[in-house]
């Protein structure tokens, strides 16, 4: 019979669900942790666990997926800045804006929140991050600042040089990034967690649920409600936008960041959430210099599965919610199936476009965006994205042309 007793112990304390990270990095976790505490064998290993506290925070840190790095899928970085929080705190000079990073693991996250802010020119005096993690080493050595390579991943390294100087291991990040930012040590289930940290204005909570069962997930999600403002943004990973809709948040609308808000209460129920397709994936900030931050990842281009012929391609519009709800592969496919039954038209390629840039596949990407202009030369949406992606490839004579021509665009309209 298996000895499920660890398992059930990991699900109890942090919501892990032993069927998402397989019950073989469990058994591995047990095994690492009763050779350090040289329990001899996995019964004594389970008595230790009985009478230690210390010991269940331990076998915690063995399973944890700390996984993360800066600037990870930008897109969410460039929304949070350009759509949420950018435009209200230049309205009102005398407004400041509270963020969360939860999970933070080592940190980039909630220091990337940071860069992303001052990097479009709002003084770190202007937000807070509050960043939470279960992960107590994980906490340290987000609170030392020092990081390694595998946290800049892809070519646009320019933030590097920006906000870190180089030391013998690494880079430590500069004070003025530190700075806005707290870290504490937490467990999203823990009795009574963060009962006084009041709301925030931007939640990142990216890459968690997915290691839940649904019943965890459901717990999560209420304790999110609970610490988002009532018009607050709150951002997820690609494979959990999802479950938001089902818990009683709507898609904020926001190209490919995952963004969603509370559902109106007579939304809830709906099963499909009207978000016009025009404002569901508009340019973000296009007419404003992108600062060169955003990071690719490199991976190879993503085959989609092709649609079935015979199956019924959703529309555009759909599929452009698809997207935004964080059924990528799906949009993706539905978007190649409809230019195969269409014909190419500048919404399915923009929709092509978009899910690469999401995806990190840069090339991809600015190939479909410059087929959306050869169809349509006035597309603003084609030309706003181009332009940001030609910057963080470091393009910036590229991207000129392309504000210009956008510039000449507005004018003529007007
Ligand atoms: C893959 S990292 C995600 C980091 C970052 N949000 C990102 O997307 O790059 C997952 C983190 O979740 C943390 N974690 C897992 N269960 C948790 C819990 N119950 N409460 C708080 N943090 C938890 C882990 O310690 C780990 O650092």
């Amino acid at each position: 019979m298996t000895d499920t007793r660890f398992a059930d112990l990991l699900e109890r304390v942090m919501g892990l669900s032993a069927a998402t990270i397989g019950p073989g990095a469990i058994e591995r976790a047990v095994e690492t942790r009763r050779r350090e505490t040289a329990s001899r064998d996995t019964e004594a290993y389970w008595a230790l666990l009985q009478a230690s506290s210390a010991e269940v925070q331990q076998l915690v840190e063995a399973v944890v997926v700390p996984e993360t790095w800066f600037f990870r899928n930008p897109q969410a970085f460039r929304a949070m800045e350009g759509d949420v929080l950018g435009p209200r705190l230049r309205a009102d000079p005398l407004a400041s804006a509270r963020l969360l990073s939860l999970p933070c693991s080592t940190g980039e996250e909630a220091y990337t929140m940071a860069m992303a802010l001052m990097e479009s020119g709002i003084a770190p005096h202007r937000f807070s991050i509050e960043a939470v993690d279960i992960s107590q080493p994980a906490i340290d050595m987000a609170r030392a600042g020092v990081y390694g390579r595998n946290s800049f991943r892809g070519h646009e390294l320019g933030f590097r040089d920006r906000y870190f100087d180089p030391v013998p291991h690494g880079w430590a990040l500069r004070e003025e990034v530190r700075a806005p930012v707290r870290f504490s040590q937490g467990n999203i289930f823990a009795p009574g967690f963060m009962a006084q940290a009041g709301s925030f204005d931007v939640i990142f909570c990216r890459n968690m649920l997915i290691y839940f069962d649904i019943p965890r997930q459901k717990q999560a999600i209420a304790v999110l409600r609970r610490l988002l403002a009532p018009d607050g943004t709150l951002f997820v990973g690609h494979s959990e936008a999802g479950l938001m809709r089902e818990e009683g948040f709507v898609s904020a609308g926001m190209a490919m960041s995952f963004a969603f808000r509370r559902a109106p209460e007579a939304a809830i129920a709906a099963p499909i959430i009207a978000v016009p397709a025009r404002a569901a994936i508009r340019p973000v900030a296009p007419k404003r210099a992108a600062p060169a931050r955003m990071m690719e990842r490199d991976r190879p281009v993503r085959q989609a599965i092709a649609y079935p012929a015979a199956a019924k391609v959703p529309d555009l519009a759909t599929l452009r919610r698809m997207a935004d709800d964080g059924r990528v592969e799906e949009a993706e496919r539905g978007a190649q199936a409809h230019i195969r039954d269409n014909g190419a038209s500048p919404d399915a390629l923009l929709l092509l476009g978009l899910i690469s840039d999401a995806g990190g596949q840069g090339k991809a990407a600015a190939h479909y965006y410059r087929k959306v202009l050869y169809l349509d030369p006035g597309n603003v949406e084609a030309l706003g994205h181009l332009a940001l992606l030609l910057r963080r490839e470091g393009d910036h004579a590229g991207a000129r042309l392309l504000d210009e021509r956008m510039r000449r665009r507005d004018e003529r309209s007007s």
